[in-house]
């Protein structure tokens, strides 16, 4: 069901910082930049060999990343495995047990549909579910 890991998250307090951190650095550049007011996030997406890395700033302290950010600090937020089919893949981890975050795929960053699975059922870790358009989970 898993076709590939589609991108890492990435929670930053700075954006612009941390994108001339991964220039300088690592010499790539953001592909995508990208805010969503419902999800109070604004985030940048590089590609390195088909995998993402999406550095996400809070654009809000009560927001989810502004939140984890305080409780965790910078650091890994999120993996994000690309699926074919995200409505499908949401219905299979449900029936394996898992808890998805959303009842329904909503619209994610970057013209996806996503769904995301609680940390509490997945180790610890907060998985997000990625159709991507015109990419199809499985390139
Ligand atoms: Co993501």
């Amino acid at each position: 069901m898993i076709r590939r890991v589609q991108h890492i998250g990435l929670a930053v307090r700075d954006l612009d910082a941390a994108i001339a951190l991964y220039e300088r650095a690592f010499g790539i550049s953001p592909e995508h930049r990208d805010r969503s007011e419902a999800e109070g996030v604004e985030a940048a997406m590089f590609q390195v060999a088909g995998v993402g890395i999406e550095l996400m700033q809070p654009m809000r302290d009560d927001s989810p990343v502004g939140k984890f950010l305080e409780r965790r600090g910078e650091g890994v937020h999120h993996v994000a495995f690309g699926v074919d089919d995200v409505a499908a893949a949401m219905e299979d981890v449900r029936a394996a047990g898992l808890e998805p975050l959303d009842g329904e795929p909503r619209p994610g960053l970057h013209g996806t549909r996503v769904g995301f699975i609680h940390p509490r059922s997945a180790g610890g870790v907060l998985i997000e579910l990625v159709e991507a358009d015109g990419e199809g989970g499985a390139t």
